[in-house]
């Protein structure tokens, strides 16, 4: 049964929401270097790239008016890349296997990213979600796996010039 609910960003106070989920969590989603964000840089980071976007907040359905997670998917044509995170004192509780599922039916096309095999819970659930490992970096974080997700949508999940567009962003390609 859904324990979520998700609401589209729209709003300066949603953004600022999201900002303050996001520098909690700056260590585990640091699969490449990320940078510690105050409200001007998220407002202009916001600006600039939410045509791009497709976000969310998530707010448990038993706590009207909480909100607990964010979800940033970004379109980089053709397949989306995403972004999830969970306050720290809600963790454990399926929400992000949620959010997860939820993403992938968002998104109805392939996706690209990436994972750090120390954490744990996100390597676990990416596993049972469907996402496959093409390779291996290592970053200043510590070892990345670079993840890809064929989708849910059958006309996009086998398309050959969208995964080619993937291996290019993972930067599998060979030169
Ligand atoms: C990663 C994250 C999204 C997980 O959210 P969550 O709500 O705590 O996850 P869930 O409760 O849905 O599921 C956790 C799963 O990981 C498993 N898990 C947790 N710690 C584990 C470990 N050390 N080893 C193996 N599995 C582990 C749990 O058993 C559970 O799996 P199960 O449902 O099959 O039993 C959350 O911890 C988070 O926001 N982290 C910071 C940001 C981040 O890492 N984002 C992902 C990168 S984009």
């Amino acid at each position: 049964m859904k324990q979520l609910r998700s609401f589209p960003v729209q709003e300066s106070w949603q953004v600022e929401l999201m900002r303050h989920i996001y520098n909690d969590n700056l260590d585990m989603l640091s699969t490449k270097p990320l940078p510690y964000r105050t409200y001007e840089a998220q407002q202009e980071w916001w600006n600039e790239n939410k045509k791009e976007l497709k976000t969310f907040l998530y707010e448990p359905i038993e706590r009207p008016g909480k909100f607990v997670a964010f979800l940033v998917l970004r379109d980089r044509g053709g397949f989306y890349t995403p972004i999830v995170a969970i306050q720290k004192e809600e963790w454990g509780k399926k929400y992000g296997q949620e959010i997860i599922n939820d993403y992938i039916e968002k998104a109805n096309a392939p996706l690209a990213g990436s994972q750090l095999q120390s954490n744990k819970a996100i390597c676990h659930i990416n596993k049972k979600v469907g996402w496959q490992i093409l390779g291996e970096i290592i970053q200043p974080g510590g070892k990345v796996d670079l993840l890809y997700h064929p989708g849910i949508n059958p006309n996009l999940q086998n398309d050959a010039q969208i995964f080619d567009a993937v291996l290019d962003y993972l930067e599998l390609k060979q030169k």
